[in-house]
């Protein structure tokens, strides 16, 4: 796996954005799509703040590229300022000329009984744009990509899950209290995730500095789901220096 420590999160963000510019670019002068896996999070801001800047100041267009997210809040509809919908919306598609037809997000607020389907049916689609070209992620402080928590192994596909303690403590500043936090969620799985042809994951900080570690040196094992990544054939971590501290 590569591993790339840049000074500041700018430029971690910055280097990243230039490949993603590159791809989008290659694949438009060909008259082909291009799907990405995309992430929510404070991680990835920077991130879409340079895709806004390349697409006003510099005139990168979306128009051929297609996007999944990972994951959405149970229970959260689209207008709720903490739902990824709204996240995505907010900070990077309001401001770019994405198709609305090709953004695609699974839904907080399919009835129990339809979920199931709902996950199949991302699944299905999925595979049905040809697969993500190139995978987004964060990495929570429990190992997660995605919402994949400890006990997520790699043959997990989207589903929906039960949020770790300290996923939703660490959420709870956002929903003003622990208690208004998602109990559940509906994620891509670790194998959806390791299907992507290429994976990017960011890391900021010295609080995600021991996952970091653990993820990139430890085992690969189900306690950590981003560990499983060490068995991807391209896939890097883009940190700044407090996240790699540990390494
Ligand atoms: P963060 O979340 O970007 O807000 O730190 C990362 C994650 O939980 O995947």
């Amino acid at each position: 796996m590569k591993v790339e420590v840049f000074e500041t999160p700018q430029d971690a963000a910055k280097s990243l954005a230039q490949e993603v510019a590159a791809l989008i670019r290659s694949r438009a002068a060909e008259g082909k799509n291009v799907v990405l896996g995309l992430a929510t999070g404070a991680t990835p801001l920077p991130f879409y703040a340079e895709l806004v800047r390349m697409h006003k100041e510099e005139g990168l267009s979306f128009a051929n590229v297609i996007s999944f997210n990972l994951d959405e809040y149970s229970g959260l509809d689209r207008a709720h300022p903490e739902s990824y919908w709204y996240f995505m919306h907010q900070n990077l598609f309001n401001h770019i000329d994405m198709k609305p037809e090709n953004i695609n997000l699974p839904s907080g607020m399919v009835a129990q009984e339809e979920i199931p389907a709902h996950c199949a049916a991302y699944e299905q689609k999925i595979k049905d744009c040809g697969g993500i070209d190139l995978q987004i992620l964060g990495i929570g402080r429990t190992g997660h990509i995605g919402f994949n928590e400890p006990g997520s192994d790699d043959t997990t596909i989207t589903r929906q899950v039960h949020l770790d303690d300290l996923t939703r403590s660490d959420a709870a500043p956002a929903f003003n209290g622990i208690e208004n936090v998602p109990t559940t969620a509906i994620t891509m799985g670790v194998a959806t995730i390791m299907g992507a042809r290429e994976v990017a994951l960011m890391a900021w900080g010295e609080k995600k500095a021991a996952i970091v570690k653990e993820a990139i040196e430890g085992p690969v094992c189900i306690e950590v789901a981003a560990s499983y990544l060490q068995n991807h054939n391209n896939a890097k971590f883009l940190l700044d220096k407090a996240a790699a501290a540990d390494l």
